[in-house]
């Protein structure tokens, strides 16, 4: 049997530089990007061999960019999420989160808690927002925990404490906008992952070019560290 794309994990990365080779302000990338974001996960919803797709939509460290675009993606997040509710479970979309929401506004966190709730019984595809996500952090997390309960620390130990175990590993890691870096983005889970490296930028990504990559994901040898 071929290699099947179960979870596909994406750094939708190039949102701010599409919008500035438009002449327009890099906020209107993320508008843009919203939509792909729309466009991908109703595809995943339909493709039959994907179960989770985890994308990341804003990192620990993207609390350093100017305080009106960290807004903005906020509110962007949290109109997408009243409006796009209806479609995710038209879809069968389940929605959930990784990462550490406490920081967020009250008015996000209700919304990301009421998506969820709306969404849990959907069961088609998981979409997983990573949301001040950062993956060295969850990996010290969660060793931290186990150390605090006396446990020993194994692979297998530590896979189920992640905040991600429920999704199991990542079969795809793509990332767009050219640059090839993982950006401490589910490290652990990808420790056997096909790496995917695109130039186009998230808002110009189409579910054709996800294909051609699940395609070429299929073909690969996956060896698992054997022969
Ligand atoms: C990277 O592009 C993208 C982000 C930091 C945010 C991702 C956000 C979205 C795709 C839109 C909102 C998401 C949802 C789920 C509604 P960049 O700004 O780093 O691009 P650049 O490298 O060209 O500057």
């Amino acid at each position: 049997m071929g290699n099947l794309p179960r979870h596909i994990a994406i750094i939708m990365d190039g949102n701010g530089r599409w919008a500035t080779e438009r002449g327009l302000k890099r906020v209107k990338g993320h508008e843009k990007g919203a939509e792909t974001v729309r466009t991908i996960t109703t595809y995943a919803s339909r493709h039959p061999e994907i179960e989770v797709l985890t994308l990341y939509a804003f990192s620990t460290e993207n609390w350093r960019r100017p305080k009106m675009e960290v807004d903005f993606l906020m509110r962007l997040l949290a109109s997408y999420l009243k409006k796009e509710t209806p479609t995710y479970i038209e879809n069968g979309v389940r929605f959930e989160t990784i990462g550490d929401i406490s920081r967020f506004s009250d008015n996000l966190r209700r919304q990301i808690e009421e998506t969820k709730e709306a969404t849990k019984r959907c069961d088609r595809l998981t979409q997983v927002l990573a949301l001040n996500y950062g993956s060295q952090d969850e990996i010290a997390r969660a060793a931290a925990k186990l150390c605090a309960k006396g446990g020993e620390i194994t692979v297998e130990s530590l896979s189920r404490s992640l905040e991600t175990a429920r999704f199991g590993p990542v079969d795809i890691l793509l990332r767009t906008g050219g640059e090839q870096r993982l950006s401490n983005f589910l490290l652990w889970q990808s420790a056997y992952a096909e790496l995917f490296f695109t130039q186009t930028l998230w808002p110009d990504f189409t579910p054709e070019e996800l294909e051609t990559v699940i395609e070429a994901f299929k073909k690969r040898h996956r060896r698992f560290g054997g022969v």
